[in-house]
């Protein structure tokens, strides 16, 4: 290939950055945007079909306009529901998802109760299900749907604000004991929570693994493109790409300065 690959990472808001993060260490060379639609948001709570259509429109707008080589669909609630879809619509693009990491947490838990966080949306889905099912029949799994966790990372990114009393509330439920066993994991399956990991371990009643499964979604990211064009090509010490927000809204300025920290305009 001559030109650079054009990787299109989306989410609903600003958490897929943690994804967009790990693949740009691997890959800087590589043409980016950066998609949230921010007029979606939360997505957690939206029903199934209409979630289906909303991503397939949005997916599809970004593709008719920008031809990208790769999409990383950088959120779990969608990644969980409709992959299966867009693969099959658009064939010739490479799709990545990100589904909760049930798997590697079921494989170095201890105590064998681990903690899946993630949006309403996400514990619901047969998808997570059957990632239990396949991988973790060994262990407990405690689900937490999280109504406010995404919100709250946003309100970190757009304008600095964190509030420990509401998010030690919202990942308490995340902390349980059984006999002498108690959790020693926690799957961070919405990709908005690894923005607020710091205060997640601040605030945690106990000392447990956060697993976050961006750097493995990168590495297979990364892996796809050397099939396809090829290994990295640039020396390049940082990313760059144009983020795009559905609502059209004009970024405020923290928010400007916070993705130019990503290597990231707006329009
Ligand atoms: N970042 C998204 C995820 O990984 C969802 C956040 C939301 O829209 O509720 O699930």
């Amino acid at each position: 290939m001559s030109h650079p690959p054009k990787i299109l990472v989306f989410d609903s808001g600003l958490g897929g950055l943690t994804v967009f993060t790990e693949i740009t260490r691997l890959r800087p060379g590589a043409n980016y945007i950066y998609c949230a639609d921010d007029a979606g948001f939360p997505y957690g709570a939206w029903k199934e079909p209409e979630l289906v259509a909303r991503v397939e429109d949005v997916i599809g707008a970004r593709i008719a306009t920008d031809k990208p080589d790769m999409v990383v669909i950088a959120c779990n609630t969608a990644s969980t529901l409709v992959l299966p879809d867009l693969r099959a619509r658009w064939p010739e693009i490479p799709f990545i998802g990100t589904v909760p990491a049930i798997k590697p947490a079921a494989e170095g838990s201890k105590s064998r109760m681990i903690s899946v966080l993630a949006t309403p949306g996400t514990v619901k889905r047969d998808y997570t299900q059957n990632l239990i099912a396949q991988f973790a029949a060994h262990c407990r799994v405690n689900l937490v749907g999280s109504t406010h966790l995404a919100r709250f990372a946003e309100d970190y990114m757009h304008r600095g604000l964190v509030c420990d009393e509401e998010i030690a509330a919202e990942i308490a439920p995340c902390f349980e004991t059984r006999d002498d066993a108690r959790t020693d994991s926690v799957v961070l399956a919405c990709t908005h929570y690894p923005l607020l990991i710091d205060s997640f371990r601040r605030l945690a009643p106990w000392a447990v693994t956060w697993i976050d499964p961006a750097p493995a979604i990168a590495r297979r990211a990364d892996q796809l493109l050397v099939e396809k064009f090829g290994a990295e090509q640039s020396d390049a010490a940082t990313a760059q790409g144009r983020a795009i927000f559905t609502s059209g809204r004009t970024a405020e300025p923290t928010l400007r300065t916070t993705l130019a920290r990503y290597g990231l305009t707006t329009p």
